[in-house]
C-alpha cells in the first residue's frame, strides 16, 4: 500500500527510513533496559555479598591541659584526642591513606596533625591518638571573646575536631576507587587544671560532614 499523493518512490523511502529509525530507536531502548536492568541486578547481589556497613568514629577520650587566650590574640594549646574508628564489615578493610585530624575553636581552625596512614583490617576497631600542642594566632571578635570567657569559667570549652580522610577499600584482593569523606566531632573539653578537671569528658559520636 502506497499513498496516493506523493511519487511512489520518495514515499517509501520515507516510510522505510522512518521505520528504520523508530526501529534502530527501540532497539537502543531496549539494550539501555537491559543494560540497566543487569547492572541493577549486579549491584543489589554485590551489595547482598558484601553488606557495607558504615565505619564509626567517636572520640573516646580528650585531655586538655592548657587553653588560654592571650591579649596578643595567642592561643596556647595542648590537647591530646583518642579516636576510635570502628569498621564493622566483614569483607571489607579500609587503606587509610590520608589522616588529616583538624582541631578548631569557634569555627577557626588552630591546629592540623597529619597522622601516619595505616590499614584497618574487617571486623576491627583502630585507635589513633592526635596530639595538639603550640600557640597558634587566632582573631577572635567581641562576642566570641566573651564564649571564651564564660567557657572559661565553666572549665568546659567547645572544640571540635575534623577529619580529613582519604579512604581506599580493599575487597579481597581488589583495591579500586578512592573516597574522602570529612567527618565531624564536636567535643566538650574540660579543661585540666592540676592534673584534675571539674567534670569528666564524655565521649562523643562523630558524624559524616557532607
Ligand atoms: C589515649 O590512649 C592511650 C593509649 O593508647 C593512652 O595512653 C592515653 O592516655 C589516652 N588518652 C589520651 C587523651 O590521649
Ligand atoms: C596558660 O595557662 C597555663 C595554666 O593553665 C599557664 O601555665 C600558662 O603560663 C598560661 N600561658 C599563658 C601564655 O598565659
Ligand atoms: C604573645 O604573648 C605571649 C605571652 O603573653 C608571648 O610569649 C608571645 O611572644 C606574644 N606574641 C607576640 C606575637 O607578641
Ligand atoms: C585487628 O587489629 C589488631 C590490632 O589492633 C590485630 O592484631 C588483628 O590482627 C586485627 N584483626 C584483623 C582481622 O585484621
Ligand atoms: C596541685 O596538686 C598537688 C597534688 O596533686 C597539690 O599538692 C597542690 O597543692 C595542688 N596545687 C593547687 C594550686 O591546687
Amino acid at each position: 500500500m502506497g499513498r496516493k499523493d506523493s511519487s511512489g518512490c520518495c514515499c517509501c523511502c520515507e516510510w522505510l527510513c522512518g521505520c528504520l529509525f523508530s526501529c534502530i530507536l527501540s532497539c537502543i531502548f531496549q539494550i539501555l533496559c537491559t543494560i540497566l536492568v543487569i547492572a541493577a541486578l549486579a549491584a543489589f547481589i554485590f551489595w547482598l555479598i558484601l553488606r557495607p556497613n558504615e565505619v564509626k568514629f567517636h572520640v573516646t577520650d580528650a585531655s586538655l591541659t592548657q587553653f588560654n587566650f592571650t591579649t596578643n590574640n595567642t592561643l596556647h594549646y595542648n590537647l591530646a584526642l583518642n579516636v576510635s574508628i570502628r569498621n564493622p564489615n566483614k569483607r571489607i578493610g579500609f587503606y587509610y591513606d590520608t589522616f588529616e585530624a583538624n582541631a578548631n575553636y569557634q569555627g577557626k581552625r588552630f591546629d592540623t596533625e597529619t597522622l601516619t596512614p595505616f590499614y584497618q583490617g574487617h571486623k576491627n576497631t583502630t585507635v589513633v591518638n592526635a596530639v595538639f600542642q603550640g600557640q597558634q594566632l587566632v582573631l577572635l571578635g567581641t562576642d566570641e571573646v566573651s564564649q571564651f570567657d564564660s567557657e572559661k569559667t565553666d572549665g568546659v570549652f567547645g572544640i571540635s575536631l575534623k577529619l580529613n580522610l582519604r579512604i581506599r577499600p580493599k575487597l579481597g584482593w581488589i583495591k579500586v576507587w578512592t573516597f574522602k569523606p570529612k567527618v565531624k566531632c564536636d567535643l566538650n573539653v574540660p579543661l585540666k587544671s592540676n592534673g584534675t578537671s571539674s567534670t569528666a569528658f564524655e565521649a562523643t559520636k562523630c558524624s559524616y560532614d557532607l
